[in-house]
């Protein structure tokens, strides 16, 4: 896609999605933010024209409603969308299978009716590493043979499918499923960034809310996986390299056709014990925490190969640990200053 075309972004409020919208504002593209708000924040609109100086449309809506989604496509003169828009909390999803796939898959369903009617085929679509399943081997390689552990990874790995039988169905179809390890940081202004409704589940917005004593202490999920201090080794990437990964992802649908997997990682593991030491240089501040069981359905290790996206999108991860830690620090103060 060209600079000055129009994005539309379901999720397009949510963390990755806002983080996505300042990187396309600033590249010069048209972005219309898409969501129903179920996980996000209206004031996300006025911080993201804070932080770009420029107006973004935005359209309330769920991607499950097709009638008021493809009027969006066309007032909006749309030319390619990225999919955030799902849900996307792991035990959630077990306990209610039924939502996850109604949202994400029935969405996903709803979404490419509206581009077909609207006559778009250029679609970005947010995947994860979790379509990997249990790693056979690192780092893991596109070619990695997918399977699901959980309710949500089976709505991506089924989405990513669904996607692919469209491909080969019509010529015409441009889709790259980026498949994100895990996204942490903020954006620099500290204006945007990750503070779930409720407890997190995930381990950088439970570091940030100790940190900021909102809870006391960090249960760290085992210590005895056979990873160098035996804590979960995992492919952290700052969310503002994600955010350009879609950029770079957009400029590439321009000259390719089909389908296509890559992966958005940095290609290097951190473990959970040195996320807490790299969060406490960032804040200045001891990180209380107790080593607890396992949690299920963890693995011990789980970095990317992050080649592809260097090949075929000029793309690769710049920025570091110690940006990514002070980054979601700046954005956790500004959360609890304003609250
Ligand atoms: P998020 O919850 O912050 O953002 C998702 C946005 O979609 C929210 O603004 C929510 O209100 C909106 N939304 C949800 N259901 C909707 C619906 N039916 N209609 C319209 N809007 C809807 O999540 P995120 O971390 O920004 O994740 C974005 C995407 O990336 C998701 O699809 C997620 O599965 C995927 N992903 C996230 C991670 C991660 O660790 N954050 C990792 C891999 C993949
Ligand atoms: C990271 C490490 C935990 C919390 C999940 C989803 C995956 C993807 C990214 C969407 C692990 C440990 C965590 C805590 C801890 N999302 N931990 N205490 O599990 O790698 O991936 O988010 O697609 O699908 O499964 O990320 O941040 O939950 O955990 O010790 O309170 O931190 O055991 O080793 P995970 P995470």
């Amino acid at each position: 896609m060209q600079k000055g075309n129009n994005i539309l972004l379901t999720g397009g409020a949510g963390y990755i999605g806002s983080h996505t919208a300042v990187v396309l504002a600033d590249a010069g593209y048209g972005v219309t933010l898409y969501d129903n708000f179920s996980n996000s924040s209206r004031s996300v609109i006025q911080n993201l024209q804070t932080i770009t100086g420029q107006r973004f449309n935005l359209v309330e809506g769920d991607v499950r409603d097709t009638a008021t989604l493809e009027r969006a496509l066309r007032e909006h003169d749309i030319e390619a969308v990225i999919h955030f828009a799902g849900l996307k909390a792991v035990g959630e999803s077990v306990e209610k299978p039924v939502e996850y796939f109604d949202n994400n898959v029935v969405g996903t369903v709803s979404l490419l009716k509206a581009m077909h009617c609207a006559g778009i085929r250029n679609l970005v679509f947010s995947s994860s590493a979790t379509v990997y399943g249990q790693p056979h081997y690192l780092p893991i390689d596109e070619s990695h043979p997918t399977s699901a552990t959980n309710p949500y990874g089976r709505t991506k790995l089924h989405i990513e499918e669904l996607l692919a039988d469209l491909a080969r169905s019509d010529s015409s179809q441009r889709i790259l499923c980026l498949r994100y390890f895990n996204p942490v940081g903020a954006h620099e202004s500290g204006l945007i960034g990750e503070d779930p409704n409720d407890i997190p589940n995930n381990l950088m917005p439970y570091i940030a809310r100790v940190a900021s004593g909102r809870l006391p202490h960090l249960n760290v999920f085992g210590d005895d996986y056979d990873t160098p201090d035996g804590t979960g080794v995992r492919d952290y990437i700052h969310v503002m390299d994600l955010a350009d990964g879609h950029l770079a992802g957009l400029m590439h649908l321009q000259k390719s056709t089909g389908w296509q997997a890559i992966n958005l990682g940095t290609g290097k593991g951190f473990s959970v014990l040195e996320m807490v030491r790299a969060f406490e240089q960032a804040c200045g501040r001891p990180i209380p925490y107790q080593i607890t069981d396992r949690r299920a359905g963890d693995i011990a290790t789980c970095y990317a190969k992050a080649d592809k996206a260097w090949q075929h999108l000029g793309w690769r991860a710049e920025r570091t640990l110690e940006e990514m830690c002070t980054s979601a620090w700046r954005f956790t103060q500004r959360a609890v200053s304003s609250a």
